[in-house]
């Protein structure tokens, strides 16, 4: 437990308040152009477009639109989200851009969300064929779900450490559908996520390879990433957040050692202002951008951890999610509604390096997970919140 950043502001109760009233107020102003349409991934200069339901991002959308009916209570909100959820059972029904693994971003902040909040019978529905679908990924050889692409090709034959996210849909449908289906693929993915994405310094791969035939572990490589042995900041955010919800769905005890290394790592790389870079690799005086949305992925996930460790440890991950949070209010959220149509500034979806192959999109802008994650470790900081995940 050495690294705290003593003497770092915590973000106090009146200023959550404050956050989580800007942001029910832009989403309510919003709504109006983002109800029948959703939010593109990434903003341009601080906009948003309009786009229909195909990403796998659109999700995060409604999941602010039921954060903030949360906080509200106000009805156009669940209006506006009952919409969308009809869009999710008609894109799951008619299997429009589902063929990849991110049935848990899309479906768990919508869906499962709107049917533990309201009861929506369409949302459970949607769901569970969500859920359907993903289980349809999973390769027995090697025990995984494959993350992208046809199943059928051993240039797709990997996970990615994103998909511990999508696995709480998985034991979401097992416990209404009394069917441990789900269950049982979710458990041996994590169990092989976990043994092959963490480095043994902790740092972590972004995807890993296995080998066709025998399933065997072939190697790591990242995608998103600035290089291959790099750290990508998101991909080790998801790999706190993972970790804490590997925990609560597991209960096994040595996921919460991996957690506690995993998050160490994350923290240990931070810039001055505990915001990452878009990859560890980088800190202060790197002509880089940041990724604010890790910095909110990774406090919730040291929020929800803060759940099953004894109160001193507890008290410890919460300070550290208060002082992370209270940098990304201060210096990275959106406070006038004319500079933005998103909630939080400077994310990095897909940053070009030499020795990547991403395309260079959504770089410094708001994305949808990262306005998303911040209304998510605000709301989890405001009282006890019951989780989507
Ligand atoms: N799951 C994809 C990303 O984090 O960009």
């Amino acid at each position: 437990m050495a690294i705290a950043f003593e003497g770092y502001p915590k973000i106090t109760q009146s200023e959550i308040n404050e956050a989580l009233d800007f942001c029910n107020r832009q989403i309510l102003h919003v709504l109006p152009e983002f109800t029948e349409e959703f939010q593109n991934a990434y903003s341009e200069n601080g906009f948003y477009k309009p786009i229909p339901n195909r990403d796998w991002t659109c999700g995060f959308w409604t999941g602010e639109i039921w954060l903030a009916y949360e906080y509200s209570g106000d009805e156009r909100l669940k209006k506006a989200a009952e919409i969308q959820i009809h869009s999710f059972l008609e894109r799951i029904d008619k299997k429009i851009e589902v063929d990849h693994h991110d049935m848990g971003f899309l479906y768990s902040p919508s869906c499962v969300a709107g049917y533990k909040l309201t009861g929506s019978k369409e949302g459970r529905e949607a769901a569970i064929k969500a859920a359907d679908q993903l289980i349809t990924r999973y390769h027995p050889v090697g025990e995984f779900i494959q993350a992208w692409g046809p199943m059928d090709a051993p240039e797709n034959y990997r996970l990615i450490i994103d998909c511990l996210l999508n696995l709480p849909l998985l034991y979401w449908a097992s416990q209404e559908t009394g069917d441990s289906k789900y269950r049982d693929i979710a458990e041996k993915h994590i169990h092989t996520a976990v043994a092959n994405v963490i480095r043994e310094d902790y740092s972590t791969w972004h995807t890993f390879f296995f080998d066709m035939k025998t399933g065997a572990p072939d190697h790591g490589a990242t995608c998103q990433g600035y290089r291959d042995g790099s750290a990508w900041a998101r991909g080790q955010a998801w790999g706190v957040y993972g970790m804490a919800l590997a925990y609560r769905y597991t209960g096994r005890k040595e996921y919460i050692d991996l957690f506690r290394h995993v998050t160490e790592y994350f923290l240990t790389h931070l810039p001055k202002d505990l915001v990452p870079y878009w990859d560890l690799e980088f800190t202060d005086g790197d002509d880089q951008p940041r990724d604010s949305s890790s910095a909110s992925i990774a406090a919730c996930g040291m929020l929800e951890m803060a759940k099953y460790l004894e109160p001193q440890e507890a008290e410890h991950y919460k300070t550290i999610a208060a002082r992370i949070m209270k940098s990304v209010y201060d210096n990275y959220a959106v406070k006038d509604m004319n500079t933005s149509n998103g909630l939080v500034l400077h994310s990095t979806y897909s940053n070009h390096s030499p020795y990547n192959t991403c395309n260079h999109y959504g770089v410094d802008e708001c994305n949808s997970w990262g306005d998303y994650f911040y209304m998510e470790a605000l709301t989890r900081m405001s009282r006890d919140w019951e989780q989507y995940w």
